[in-house]
């Protein structure tokens, strides 16, 4: 199972590195065999050796140059990083990131061989709409994304379902995993309040291949306890 934890806009660097070391700690005592992933904000990107890896939240499709408020591939590798996410709903929503621009970060992180985790998901008004409806806006999502690419994660993560305690129940979970593991045979994340309460049994639906934590991830000791999960 992969594990990943998006710290989004929270923790700073002091306390991102106290985060990941306990996170370790955890890791190495519980011995899971579950892959961890942690997403720290990107002032709190840093190297960290051991079990837990780390990636970035975003980086722009450049080595460097002038791109103003971004980061490149030069920032990442001080770090040691070869993981980035791409396409979550808030950078899509509330960033106005389109899906021509996720697709040639994607290309070019690609080409590097970085791990990508790769986010889909409806708003609410979609998957109101109906099953076709919302399957066609998710399949728009998928536009120009190389679905065979090796080091490729995909999360579903319902727009509706982000921070508000909202979850699809464990039959729906599991249905449009099934239907999305049609379009990629890429390890599939379920992400959308998830919690030490609710974790182990979306884990052990069919077709999820673990999660993508948000605020139940920024406390260490909840996250360690989703993982031994
Ligand atoms: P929550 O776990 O806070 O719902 O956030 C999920 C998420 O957006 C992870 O990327």
């Amino acid at each position: 199972m992969i594990i990943a934890a998006n710290l989004k806009t929270n923790l700073t660097r002091v306390d991102t590195k106290e985060y990941i070391d306990n996170l370790e700690k955890c890791v190495q005592t519980s011995q899971t065999q579950n892959e961890v992933l942690v997403f720290p904000a990107m002032s709190s990107l840093l190297a960290h050796e051991g079990k837990v890896k780390v990636g970035t939240q975003n980086a722009y499709a450049t080595k460097n140059g002038a791109f103003t408020g971004e980061i490149g591939l030069e920032h990442l590798a001080e770090f040691s990083i070869k993981t980035i996410l791409i396409g979550h709903s808030e950078r899509r929503h509330i960033l106005k990131e389109t899906q021509a621009t996720l697709v040639e970060k994607f290309n070019f992180y690609k080409e590097l061989g970085f791990t990508i985790v790769y986010c889909v998901g409806e708003p609410l008004e979609k998957r109101e709409a109906g099953k076709e409806e919302m399957m066609a806006y998710i399949s728009a999502q998928y536009e120009g994304i190389d679905t065979a690419y090796e080091n490729l994660i995909i999360a579903y993560e319902p727009v509706w379902a982000i921070g508000t305690g909202l979850t699809p129940t464990l039959e729906d979970i599991e249905a449009i995993h099934t239907d999305l593991k049609a379009k990629s045979s890429a390890p599939l994340l379920y992400g959308g309040s998830v919690k030490v309460a609710n974790a182990k049994e979306v884990l052990d639906l069919q077709n999820v291949d673990g999660v993508l934590v948000g605020s139940a991830a920024l406390k260490v000791d909840d996250f360690c306890e989703i993982l031994k999960n």
